[in-house]
């Protein structure tokens, strides 16, 4: 079974994200998408939120799982017997250091890969930084985000 770990912060999730997590979906058996806990960053929402807002944007894809990690990458994706990591590039910006983590993941466990995927061009200008400015703006997220994450952000921001 061919099995893909999609880490991320997603803080919150983007269209962005799904677009890649929908793609990823259709190539491998199994999807794990693996929410950091990284404790370095201080996130709008917590990583239990974070993982119940994906829970419920990917309902309806049956073979996607989210999970929370903290650590290394590379122990996520072997504790979970994954071969693949998912990585997607929305412009020359991230090559850079998408390219230097790769790179360092494939020294530390040879037997992982990690595949890039490129963004749909609809969405190579976002970020969850950007979005969640909008937001706290009170500005229109509904092109940028499911829904129910821009419920849970309104939510959030304003109570
Ligand atoms: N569409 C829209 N936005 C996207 C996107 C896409 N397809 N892909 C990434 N982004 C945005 C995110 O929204 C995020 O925006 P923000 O900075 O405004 O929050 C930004 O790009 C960074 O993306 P993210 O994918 O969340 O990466 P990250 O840099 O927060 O985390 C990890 C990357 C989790 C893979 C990395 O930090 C990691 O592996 N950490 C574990 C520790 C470890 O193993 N370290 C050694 C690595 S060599």
């Amino acid at each position: 079974m061919k099995i893909a770990v999609y880490p991320g912060s997603f803080d919150p999730v983007t269209m962005g994200h799904m677009d890649i997590i929908q793609r990823t979906s259709q190539i491998f058996d199994k999807v794990i998408i693996g929410v950091l806990n990284n404790r370095a960053k201080s996130p709008l929402f917590s990583v239990e939120e974070r993982v119940k807002m994906l829970e419920e944007v990917t309902s309806e894809l049956p073979n996607v799982e989210i999970q929370s990690f903290g650590g290394l990458l590379i122990d996520f994706v072997r504790q979970n017997q994954a071969q693949i990591i998912v990585r997607g590039l929305r412009a020359i910006t991230d090559f850079e250091y998408e390219l230097q983590m790769a790179q360092t993941n494939r020294v530390m466990a040879p037997e992982v890969d990690t595949l890039f995927l490129t963004t749909n061009l609809r969405y190579s200008y976002l970020s969850s930084s950007i979005v969640k400015e909008i937001a706290a703006g009170k500005g229109d997220i509904a092109a940028f985000v499911h829904p129910h994450v821009a419920e849970q952000m309104r939510r959030k921001l304003f109570g």
